[in-house]
């Protein structure tokens, strides 16, 4: 889905995922939600979780290489 995404760049999402959306509530599994939800999710979500620009952006990466199929 993308292939720019290294595992680096994939760790680096979880953690962040893990880090700053895990703050106010549990961190929902990435297959528990298909790629257009996860969208709609981290749009909403960011601003509450700080998030902007390419943190972001690998926040999403992350939870949509494992969303739903
Ligand atoms: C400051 C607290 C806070 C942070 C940080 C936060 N959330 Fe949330 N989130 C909430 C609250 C409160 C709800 C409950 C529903 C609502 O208010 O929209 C929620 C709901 C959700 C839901 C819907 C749950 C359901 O019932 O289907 C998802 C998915 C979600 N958050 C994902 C994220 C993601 C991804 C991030 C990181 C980018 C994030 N959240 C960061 C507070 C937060």
């Amino acid at each position: 889905m993308f292939p720019e995404a290294t595992r680096e760049r994939l760790e680096s999402g979880r953690q962040t995922y893990t880090l700053r959306c895990g703050a106010c509530h549990e961190t929902y599994a990435p297959a528990s939600r298909s790629p257009t939800e996860w969208e709609w999710s981290v749009a909403e979500m960011s601003e509450r979780a700080g998030l902007a620009g390419e943190r972001q952006k690998i926040v999403l990466e992350y939870l949509q290489t494992f969303a739903q199929r």
